[in-house]
């Protein structure tokens, strides 16, 4: 058996969909570029017929993005196989993959239909896709609580049709490694042309099991998996990419030759690019990629890290790309070459015009703060060349605050909303507070502020700070980041940022809610 291990990553899908994580054209291609930097096989770019945004965020990726596969995912109907296979037209290397619910509860409450309609409904749908392409992805949705014979019997079918992959979703996150491991081994066994496809699994975690369900399955026979960056996707989530590359590889010992193609380099600042490109952020003890994920604190540990690193860390930092943290890497006269240098290591293409516009915010930014760390250009160059928003329905044009002892904080606010400049002034529990009950006065919106955080990038009082917002606007939930030397300014700008990715967002999830009545994912 093949020991590699094809890594389908479905964040600009599966993870896309979950609230809080959809992301606009430009922003998928971003990150599509910086999967195929990281190596994955295959690229999930979206739901061609779930909507607009869908159908061209694929067809650009599919037109753009080199290396992996591109995929879209499609129900078992002509008319989803037929848009997907058009949004995908364009890609060197193309998959269709589609899908219907095999488990008794889905076909009789969700699907409504019989057994045996939707064998026929999931052979239809194979031999149909493969009009469009020779490489053809089938899922048996809700396959952990499916009947084992039905289970079979589809998979023999659609192989038959042509399926050249053959996909086991534990939908809702319920498997047990070790029953899961049998159940991928039992399609081995019984499924008699099982042979002639790869064998993919892709877990929910639901009970914080993906990523063992996944090993566990890679183990018995899957050779592919399915799998997000931070773990993101519907609910609690799909199993993380990183932590699956990553186990397999720190632990060859047991896994023996199974290895990935991924570039392993690559994996901290793909997750950083998606906490950018989202708002959204990982907690500080995520494996492999959370902020504390190599810090050792206790002074037993340091003691023992500092005698011998193997005492308490079991990879090296550098291999997941985690950056030496606090190095100051450029000065207030360090030059555009060492400016260019930086962007290509982050996989930013630039023009000399680009450099000298960058180079101008560094020397305002040394002006404000005598180093500049890794975090600072890091976050500029998010600032600058990544955050390609759509049209901002919010902008603040000027803002004042007057704060101090025995003062009642007051802001005002100069904003455009809806082509509209309007001006408001408001007092609050302290100048943040003051200044954000003036920007929602100005708008005329009161989302609801669900979570507000801020922290230094760097030492010193001269820091850039980093503030994070999650609100929630009419059941839209948006999360915003903002950075700067002033906290009040990196406040706002984090609250804008959440507020207009809210308001975006909003058309194109009602546009998607059309779909889903229609009974899908
Ligand atoms: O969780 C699931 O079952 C899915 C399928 C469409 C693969 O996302
Ligand atoms: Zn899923």
């Amino acid at each position: 058996m093949n020991d590699r291990v094809i890594i389908f990553d479905t964040t600009l899908r599966d993870g896309e969909q979950a609230p809080g994580f959809s992301m606009t054209t430009e922003e998928k291609l971003q990150m599509a570029q910086q999967l195929a930097r990281l190596g994955v096989d295959v690229i999930e770019a979206g739901f061609a017929v779930a909507s607009k945004g869908d159908f061209e965020a694929i067809n650009r990726i599919a037109r753009e993005v080199k290396g992996p596969v591109i995929c879209s995912l499609a129900r078992a109907l002509e008319k989803d196989i037929e848009v997907a296979a058009k949004a995908l037209a364009p890609a060197e290397r193309k998959r269709i993959h589609t899908f219907i619910a095999t488990s008794e509860i889905h076909m009789k409450y969700k699907l409504r239909m019989e057994p045996e309609e939707v064998l026929e409904r999931a052979k239809k749908a194979v031999a149909f896709a493969r009009r469009f392409t020779d490489d053809v992805e089938f899922s048996c949705e809700d396959a952990t609580r499916s009947d084992r014979e039905f289970l079979y019997r589809i998979i023999e079918e659609v192989i038959k049709e042509g399926a050249t992959t053959i996909n086991i979703p534990d939908t809702v996150g319920y498997a047990i490694p070790e029953e899961f491991g049998k159940l991928i081994e039992d399609i081995i066994n019984n499924v008699p042309n099982i042979d002639k496809v790869v064998l993919s699994v892709h877990c929910h975690d639901d009970l914080g099991l993906a990523v063992a369900n996944s090993l566990t399955a890679v183990k018995h026979g899957a050779r592919q998996v399915e799998c997000t960056i931070n773990g993101i996707g519907e609910r609690a989530g799909n199993a993380a990419l990183e932590e699956i590359v990553m186990a397999l590889r720190v632990r060859r010992d047991f896994f023996g030759d199974l290895h990935t193609n991924i570039n392993t380099k690559e994996l901290y600042k793909t997750s950083r690019l998606l906490c950018r490109i989202t708002g959204s952020f990982v907690p500080p003890n995520k494996a492999i990629v959370g902020d504390n994920a190599f810090a050792h604190e206790s002074g037993i540990h340091q003691h023992g890290v500092l005698s011998h690193r193997l005492t308490y860390e079991i990879m090296n930092p550098e291999d997941v790309g985690f950056p030496a943290s606090r190095r100051i890497v450029l000065g207030k006269h360090s030059g555009r070459h060492a400016l260019k240098k930086k962007l290509e290591e982050y996989g930013v293409n630039y023009s000399e015009k680009d450099i000298e516009r960058i180079y101008e915010k560094l020397k305002e930014l040394a002006d404000k703060k005598k180093e500049i760390y890794e975090e600072d250009i890091e976050a500029l160059i998010y600032q600058e060349f990544l955050k390609v928003e759509d049209e901002e329905p919010v902008k603040v044009l000027h803002f004042q605050v007057q704060s101090g002892e025995n003062l009642m904080p007051t802001a005002t606010v100069k904003v455009i909303f809806k082509g509209e400049e309007r001006t408001a002034t408001a007092t609050g529990n302290g100048p943040v507070d003051a200044t954000i009950k003036a920007l929602q006065k100005a708008l005329g919106i009161n989302p609801k502020l669900l979570d507000y955080s801020i922290k230094a990038l760097t030492p010193n009082t001269d820091a850039q700070a980093e503030a994070r917002v999650i609100l929630e606007l009419e059941d839209v939930r948006a999360s915003g980041r903002g950075v700067d030397t002033d906290i009040i300014k990196a406040s706002v700008k984090a609250f804008v940022d959440a507020l207009n990715r809210a308001i975006l967002r909003r058309e194109y999830i009602l546009q998607r809610k059309e779909i889903r009545r229609e009974g899908t994912v």
